[in-house]
């Protein structure tokens, strides 16, 4: 029998409520599909980092690189600076494992969640390419007579041929496998010139793929069409910062964030995948959070370790769960526990 070593890293607020029904739908597809799951728990963030001011010590982080995937649940809360556990959990994970690509499908699961008026579910079928590990996220930060009138802050937007050829690249061939075969570049190189580099890779690399429709949309035109014509995206690629960005916007053509999953990944190695919501602190502990994008992420760690029946299977559980109206919001309005949904979702993968 095959077996995944799988960490699971709740971190904090809502993060470990949704991630334990997300490890619920693992099991669930594990039983189902006849595999093995061997399940690591970490308990890193904020009362971790409160307790002990490590945030991933380096023995756990050399482990977690030698898993097969690691289910995320989310990062953040008030009593740090911002960013603070930020970079250092979720930046630590997406750079120092090099997970260079952020995939965020964007999918309407049930026509009655979209806020956009007469959208069918096959108007919204898009994902999103996100860039992972360059742009302002990597850049050097630098502010110069803090506090005074004359304060200057520069923050760098850094980008490698290198890194911008292998976000293009995953792209050109992750929409070769779709029917549509179709892939938009997302940038905004009429106003950060460096964006001439997307421009360029993309045109060259573009040329190893005729079958590949190609266009272009500038991130501030792309809001708007997400909007009045999503139907007409199918694969975008885009830099880190406008794909977070974005996929906000997205989530939100989803029916909101509580359905929207994400991997990071590196093809091939240790990935990781989450939610794409925060820690939501306010609702920590309430069992109000939906934890249908945790079971969704869950279903994307299967299909990126081999088991593209089991992930296949977590997401048509999700789907029926919608589509039936056995639960009709995915906010925390649903009136439905979390651990309820995670139950619900297990015995529906179970089926
Ligand atoms: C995301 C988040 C992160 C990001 C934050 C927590 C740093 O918004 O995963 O989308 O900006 O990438
Ligand atoms: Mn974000």
């Amino acid at each position: 029998m095959k077996s995944y070593r799988v960490g699971v890293l709740g971190g904090d607020g809502i993060g470990p409520e949704v991630t334990a029904e997300g490890v619920k739908a693992l099991q669930a597809a594990a039983k189902k599909f006849g595999f093995g799951l061997t399940l690591i728990d970490y308990p890193y963030g904020a009362e971790h980092a409160l307790k002990t001011k490590e945030l991933i010590p380096d023995s756990a982080f050399a482990e977690m690189k030698t898993l097969d995937a690691i289910l995320l649940g989310a990062i953040g809360d008030p009593r740090f600076e911002t960013g603070y556990l930020e970079f250092g959990i979720v930046g630590r994970l997406r750079f120092d494992l090099d997970l260079y690509v952020n995939l965020r499908p964007i999918k309407l699961y049930a026509e009655h969640l979209c806020p956009l008026k007469g959208k069918k579910v096959e108007d919204l079928q898009m994902v999103v390419v996100r860039e992972n590990t360059e742009d302002a996220y990597r850049g050097q930060t630098r502010i110069d007579k803090k506090g005074t009138p004359d304060e200057t802050a520069i923050q760098e937007m850094l980008y490698t041929r290198k890194g911008t050829e292998r976000i293009i690249r995953y792209a050109f061939e992750l929409a070769r496998s779709r029917p549509r075969k179709k892939l938009t570049l997302v940038d905004k190189a009429n106003a950060v010139r460096a964006h001439d580099l997307y421009r360029r890779v993309f045109a060259e690399v573009g040329r190893e793929y005729p079958d590949i429709a190609t266009d272009f949309a500038f991130v501030d035109a792309c809001c708007m069409w997400m909007i009045k014509n999503p139907e007409s995206f199918d694969t975008i690629v885009t830099t880190n910062m406008f794909g977070d960005i974005i996929t906000d916007l997205g989530a939100v053509l989803q029916g909101g964030l509580g359905i929207a999953a994400g991997g990071n990944i590196h093809p091939g190695r240790v990935s990781v995948f989450e939610p794409i919501h925060g820690s939501a602190p306010k609702y920590k502990g309430q069992r109000k959070a939906n934890p249908l994008a945790a079971i969704l992420a869950g279903g994307m760690l299967l299909d990126h370790v081999g088991e593209k029946a089991a992930g296949a299977a977590v997401e048509a559980a999700v789907i029926r769960l919608l589509t039936s109206g056995r639960i009709t919001s995915i906010g925390t309005d649903s009136g439905i526990a979390t651990d309820a949904i995670g139950d619900m979702a297990a015995a529906e993968i179970a089926r």
